[in-house]
């Protein structure tokens, strides 16, 4: 069985999670056992995370990118479902969210060096894939979201995903300087916003052509 460690990212609203299951649902349908593994997690330190999100306080980067370190330390190696433990036994882990987030949404603010560097004691993943929306298109989903009843998060909101979509572009380059896969998949082409369907296929298509060369 192929060992692979796929970690979504890109900004709020760029439909992360839609697009992350969706992957499981297509490799786990060719047979691929494939396992989704989200951040900030469900465990002790997710939780917390979670309540300090909710508030709409101006969030102190530096405390969010130790716990937001700790919460993956924790998933990588001691969750009940670690991704180490799913890798090791042959899953292929499709995670919504890594250390790319928070050296994007953390690093933008408490410096890209540091956040990269207290993230060094979980491994890379072995590719990203970065699905890349307009700030104005992912704004609109976090309002549409919102009037659904979703709680409105610390960082969405434009000036802090102006900025985080920009510390991307650093955090993506470093990433394929380092030799990780980088595929960047757009949800806007020529001013229009692409199917659903369709940017899941192209996100397919990436994934087997990784699954096949393992
Ligand atoms: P997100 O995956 O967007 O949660 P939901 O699916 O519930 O909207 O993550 C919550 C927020 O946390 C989002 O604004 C991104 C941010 N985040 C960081 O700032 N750093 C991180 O390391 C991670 C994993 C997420």
């Amino acid at each position: 069985m192929p060992r692979l460690h796929l970690a979504f990212e890109g900004i709020d609203g760029s439909g992360l999670t839609t697009h992350s299951r969706l992957l499981v649902e297509r490799l786990s349908k060719r047979g691929y056992r494939s396992f989704y593994s989200k951040e900030p997690t469900n465990g002790p330190i997710g939780r917390l995370i979670r309540e300090l999100l909710a508030s709409r306080d101006e969030p102190d980067h530096v405390m969010m990118a130790l716990l937001f370190a700790a919460d993956r330390r924790w998933n990588y190696y001691s969750s009940p479902n670690s991704i180490r433990g799913m890798l090791e036994r042959g899953y292929i882990v499709v995670s919504d969210r890594y250390k790319y987030s928070s050296i994007a949404y953390q690093g933008a603010f408490a410096g890209i060096d540091w956040v990269w560097s207290i993230n060094s004691r979980v491994p890379h993943s072995d590719a990203i894939i970065y699905i890349d929306v307009p700030v104005d298109v992912a704004l609109r989903r976090v309002r549409e979201r919102a009037r659904n009843g979703a709680v409105i998060e610390a960082y969405e909101e434009r000036a802090y995903l102006e900025k985080i979509k920009e510390a991307y572009e650093e955090v993506l380059e470093r990433a394929a300087n380092e030799g990780i896969i980088v595929k960047r998949v757009p949800m806007v082409e020529s001013g229009r916003e692409r199917p659903i369907e369709d940017v899941a296929d192209e996100v397919f298509d990436f994934a087997l052509s990784l699954v096949e060369r393992i």
